[in-house]
Formats: structure tokens, sequence, C-alpha cells
């Protein structure tokens, strides 16, 4: 069992929870994520690390509650645990894994929307930590909705906050701040851009525009994160890609963004998996969890 150590509201549906979990604590890297099950029947529910202690042996999740099995776990409180915590699980980030001395040289722009901020984190955070201090753009929809501002102040280069209504910093999504910081100068050698599907898809036709690589993190699309149910299947370039096996990062301009999504909203439905295990055959989900698909 895992015990939940912090349960706290970082805004309206938005729940931040340290638990205790010491061998993940101890192997995991920006970029991975974990998956949780509540109890013997529940459902697997892959959620990003947000951030972790090694010392203490703690993992930090950060989720907005919108299934049944994710209102379960926000119900949950400091004190209860939680029955499966597994993880580390997913590739960590290319600029965490790759050569240091080369990801010094970048000037690096992450682009983090809504609860997306939560992965990011952990990112600029290591970043900073190894002597890269990135530039930041975080997007909500309203003033409220802004999570982890202090903390990614202390990480970030530059912190750039928008929101859609205008009630707190910039006004405006993060594709216009993109495009205002690339009219006043500022230069980037890649983007990391993590947050709603749809934000992710916007903010690589912008860098596209721009000429700047992008890398996008899939993990909305997973559902039991293992590499078997085929949810998180998406195309990637020409070829095929499994989100939680394959990822969860990928190259942003080589993504099919609009198969993703309707792919998305098919899974929802019985009838919509049956199609796609028909039309997909053997493509449709990624065998044996390690293989990268049946390809
Ligand atoms: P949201 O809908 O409030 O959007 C956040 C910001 O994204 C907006 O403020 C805006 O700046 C930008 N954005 C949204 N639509 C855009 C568009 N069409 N063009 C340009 N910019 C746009 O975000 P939310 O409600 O916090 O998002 C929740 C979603 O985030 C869920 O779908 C969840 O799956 C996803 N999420 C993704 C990750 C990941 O790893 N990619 C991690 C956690 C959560
Ligand atoms: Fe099920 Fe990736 S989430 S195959």
């Amino acid at each position: 069992m895992f015990k939940i150590l912090k349960a706290e509201h970082l805004a309206e549906n938005i729940i931040l929870m340290d638990v205790e979990a010491k061998r993940v604590a101890k192997s995991c890297l920006p970029g991975q994520f974990i998956i949780v099950r509540l109890d013997e029947k529940g459902e697997r529910i892959p959620l990003t690390i947000a951030d972790y202690d090694r010392e203490k042996g703690t993992v930090t999740i950060v989720f907005q509650p919108i299934g049944a099995s994710t209102y379960q776990l926000a119900d949950m409180k400091a004190g209860d645990s939680i029955l499966d915590f597994v993880g580390p699980l997913g590739r960590p980030s290319e600029l965490i894994t790759g050569d240091l001395e080369e990801v010094k040289k970048k000037k690096i722009l992450f682009v983090a929307g809504g609860v997306g901020t939560a992965p990011v984190y952990p990112q600029v955070k290591w970043l900073h930590e190894h002597g890269v201090d990135a530039d930041v753009i975080v997007g909500a929809k309203t003033k409220s909705l802004i999570i982890m501002e202090d903390m990614m102040k202390k990480v970030a280069g530059n912190l750039y906050i928008t929101t859609d209504d205008g009630s707190y910093g910039r006004n405006g999504m993060v594709t216009k701040v993109i495009e205002d910081l690339a009219a006043e100068g500022k230069h980037y050698d890649v983007c990391v851009s993590i947050g709603p599907m749809i934000m992710m898809k916007f903010c690589c036709l912008t860098t596209k525009k721009l000429g700047i690589p992008t890398i996008v993190s899939m993990n909305p699309i997973m559902v039991d994160g293992t590499g078997m149910c085929g949810a998180c299947r998406l195309t990637v370039g020409d070829e095929v890609k499994f989100a939680c096996v394959d990822g969860p990062e990928f190259d942003g301009h080589k993504i099919n963004f609009d198969e993703a999504m309707k792919r998305q909203a098919m899974y929802k439905t019985e009838e919509g998996r049956a199609l796609l295990r028909y039309k997909e055959g053997k493509t449709h989900h990624g065998g044996c969890g390690f293989c990268g698909g049946d390809k």
C-alpha cells in the first residue's frame, strides 16, 4: 500500500497529492508517469509525475478528476492508502537524458497549459538544477486556474503567465504569447509543449511557422498505460506509435493530431472501440507492452 502524505486543492477541481513511494521516487525522471490503482476492482489511472523527493521517498501527482476513478482518488485524504502505485513508466524527457553540454547551448521554451503545468514543472526544475534556465509560458482559462506559479518562478528563467480572459498576466492563449515573444525578438532552439491536445496541436502549428522544433507529451490519450488497450495509438510521421510505450513525448511536428483527437473521441464508446479494433487489426494495440506495437 502507498500512503498519501499530503492532499490539497491547487485550484477548483485540480488536486495535488504527495504519495509515499520510495522505489518510484528513487528512480523516476521528469517526463515519466505512474499508474495508480485504488483497489482490487479499480481501473488503472496513468498520471504524469509532477515532482519527486528522493530523500523523503515521495512522488507528487497533480490531476483533474474527470471519471469515476479519478473522482474516487480525489476523495482520498492524507493518511489514506492507494493499493498500487506502479512506475516509473514511459521514457524520460529527451532534454533530461540528452547530452547536457549540448542542452546547455540551447534556448528552451516550455509551454504549459492548465493541468499540463504539472508535468512541465519537474523538467524545468531538473534543468535549473543542472545549470539551464528555460523560459516558461503558463496558460489557463482564468486567474483561479493558474497552478504552481510560485514553484515555477523559482526554477524558470523568465515566466510568462497568460489567461484566456485576461484576468491575470498577459491576455490570450499560449500561442499568442509564443508569437508575441518571437515578435519581441526572442529566439528559441526548442519548445516543449504540454497541455490539452488542442493546445498542443495549435502550439505545433505556431512553432512550425516560426521554425522551432517542438516536443509534446501525449499523456492525455492514455487509458491503461500498459500497451495493451490500444487507446494511445497514434501516427508520428509515417510510423504507428503508442504513447505509453514509445512516449509519452514525441516530435510534435510529426504527430497527426486530428487523427489522434478523432480516435480519442471514438475510443470513448464500445462501438467506437470495436470499429478501431476492426480497422486497425494487428496494429490496434501495443502488443506485449514492450515491443512498441505490432508493426
Ligand atoms: P484548458 O482547456 O484550460 O487550456 C489550457 C490552456 O491551453 C489555455 O488557457 C490556452 O492558453 C491553451 N489552449 C487551449 N486551447 C487552445 C487552442 N485551441 N489554441 C491555443 N491554445 C489553446 O486546460 P485544462 O482544462 O487544464 O486541460 C486539461 C487537459 O490537459 C486534459 O485534457 C488533460 O488530459 C490534459 N493534460 C495533458 C497533459 C500532458 O501530458 N499533455 C498532462 C496533464 C493534463
Ligand atoms: Fe493503452 Fe497505451 S494506454 S495502449
